[in-house]
């Protein structure tokens, strides 16, 4: 029987993405927005009634530690800078609660290992928040690969850009191993992106060159992942050009391109394809709001106790690359990913 309760929700910072989040909360049939968190005066009353402004019954706590002391809620949605991921999702794994974590969900593997342990002890689901994965464009791709119709993979090319804005420098105000910089708030994209087309086959190796500004953070990366017999994956991304969320996937017979990864709720979903045969389409596919489907997922595999779409697993092997992909950079070789 299918549980219609819905998913008591709580936000554990007032960050800028939950101008996305916040609303996809609100409208998620299986989830309710609760509460929310900050630690600054003021900022989480200015994020209500900036993005859920008709939602009466909302709480707001002065600390996120308040607002994991509540019993009432049972998920909380984790928006805090990513070198907080890893400490407040295991803080709010240990007061029991279900978490939606941004991406990426921790810098080191351990830490992500640490999450698995805690998860399974407190038997509570945790999942990182790459919102693009629960775009239906993805499984269009899917079908047009399972068809046969550009035949065997073997190579992939992902890019994802945009020009840094003034007011967003505080986003590489500090050192890659301090999550800032590209790789961790864009890099992340590109290289999950990669893995996408080979199903569940990992990289064996990675080479990577970036270039960094003085406080450490990188701009602009380079790299190719080898998912061995031939077949690699070229990524791109930084904060030096236009803006770009893109892969294109070229098989044996013909290649595809998925133009917009972010696409948002209002913005057309655009896929092209093309066979050796002289076949070329560029289909345009219905709307979708990537962020609601994240939520109602996640929701859904609360009430309904189901495996969420993507595992912690997922979660260890992309950060597994992207540690390798930062030990290339370093060192100027390419790395061997176990
Ligand atoms: N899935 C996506 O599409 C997407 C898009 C963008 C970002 N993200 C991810 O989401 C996370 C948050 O990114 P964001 O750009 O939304 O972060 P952000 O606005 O910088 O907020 C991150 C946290 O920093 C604190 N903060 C915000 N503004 C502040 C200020 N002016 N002064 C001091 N502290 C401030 C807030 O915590 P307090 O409220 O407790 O102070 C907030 O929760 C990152 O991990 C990023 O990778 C995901």
């Amino acid at each position: 029987m299918i549980n219609t309760e819905k998913l008591r929700w709580g936000i554990l910072g007032a960050a800028r993405i939950n101008q996305q989040l916040m609303p996809a909360i609100v409208a998620a049939k299986n989830s309710q927005l609760v509460a929310i968190a900050s630690r600054r005066p003021n900022a989480a009353a200015e994020t209500l009634a900036l993005y859920a402004a008709d939602e009466k019954n909302v709480r707001i706590f002065a600390s996120p530690e308040e607002l994991l002391d509540d019993d009432s809620i049972q998920a909380v949605y984790i928006p805090l800078a990513s070198k907080e991921h890893a400490e407040w999702t295991l803080r709010a794994i240990a007061r029991g609660k279900h978490v939606l974590c941004e991406k990426p969900m921790a810098l080191t593997v351990a830490d992500i290992e640490a999450i698995e342990r805690a998860a399974a002890d407190q038997q509570v689901q945790v999942m990182e928040g790459f919102m693009y994965r629960f775009h239906p464009q993805h499984l269009r791709v899917k079908e047009i690969i399972d068809a046969g119709l550009i035949g065997d993979v073997r190579t992939v090319r992902t890019s994802f850009s945009y020009l840094m804005q003034p007011a967003r420098q505080y986003r590489i105000n500090d050192s890659i191993e301090n999550g800032s910089g590209a790789m961790w708030d864009i890099g992340c994209y590109a290289i999950h992106a990669a893995r996408l087309p080979f199903y569940g086959q990992e990289p064996v190796a990675v080479t990577t060159m970036a270039k960094h500004i003085n406080t450490g953070a990188d701009i602009s990366c380079n790299g190719i992942l080898d998912f061995a017999d031939g077949r690699y994956a070229q990524f791109d991304f930084g904060f030096e050009h236009a803006r770009r969320a893109e892969y294109e996937i070229i098989g044996t017979k013909g290649g595809l391109k998925c133009h917009n990864v972010w696409a948002k709720a209002a913005e057309t979903p655009v896929i092209s394809w093309w066979t050796e045969a002289g076949e070329q389409q560029q289909e345009t596919l219905a709307l979708a709001n990537h962020f609601q489907l994240e939520v109602e997922h996640f929701a859904d595999c609360v009430l309904n106790n189901k495996q969420p779409a993507l595992s912690l697993s997922d979660a260890k092997n992309n950060c597994k690359i992207i540690i390798a992909t930062l030990e290339s950079i370093k060192s100027a070789r390419q790395i061997q990913i176990s």
